[in-house]
């Protein structure tokens, strides 16, 4: 596995910094807003759960998290623009404050169309906290309240993220050498 990783991008230590950065700055933010009903925190599965586990647990505030599941990559390394719900919440997010996890933004298609979708159901607000933003050419235009790290354009996995579902496990996020996916 670690083999087929050509460069390591961030560390074990600077994801875990980052990511306790980020919690601590929501806790600010939200202190005077969560209130005794607390906060939703929405993760995008599955390449989002591994940042969301770390990142909730730096919020020191009340919170209840719940899980989305999308597709928009099949098999392969871009977006395809098409996105599908393959699980929905659980949870009623009517008049709730929601923070959404997400592990990258590359296009932006993804989470355009889960704001606009989320969005319709009525939260008292929403903020989306996203642990990478890549540099992609015509992104889409996503208010990203939270973000951990800029990325260059290149397919990255680890800490969550996968080529083909593997490589979720990773504790580190490095580049795949392109030979693996060509
Ligand atoms: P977008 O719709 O193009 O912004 O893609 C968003 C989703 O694609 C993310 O939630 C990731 O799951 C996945 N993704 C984007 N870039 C990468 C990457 O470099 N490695 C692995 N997954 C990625
Ligand atoms: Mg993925």
């Amino acid at each position: 596995m670690h083999n087929d990783i050509s460069e390591i991008y961030f560390s074990e230590q600077d994801l875990a910094d980052r990511v306790r950065e980020m919690g601590e700055a929501i806790t600010r933010d939200y202190a005077g807003v969560a209130g005794s009903d607390g906060i939703v925190v929405i993760s995008i599965l599955r390449g989002g759960a591994v940042f969301t586990c770390d990142l909730i647990r730096a919020i020191d505030l009340p919170l209840e998290v719940d899980f989305m599941a999308v597709s928009s990559y099949g098999n392969g390394v871009k977006s395809s623009g098409v996105v599908r719900i393959l699980k929905d919440l659980n949870t009623d997010i009517r008049g709730r404050h929601v923070i959404i996890a997400e592990d990258i933004i590359d296009s932006g298609l993804t989470l355009k169309y889960l704001m606009q979708n989320l969005e319709s159901r009525g939260p008292a607000s929403m903020t989306v906290a996203a642990l990478m933003r890549k540099n992609t050419e015509n992104q889409a235009d996503i208010p990203c309240r939270y973000v951990g790290f800029t990325c260059p354009d290149k397919f990255i996995v680890g800490y969550g993220l996968d080529y083909a579902e593997r490589y979720r496990n990773l504790p580190y996020i490095g580049v795949l050498k392109p030979e693996i996916y060509q």
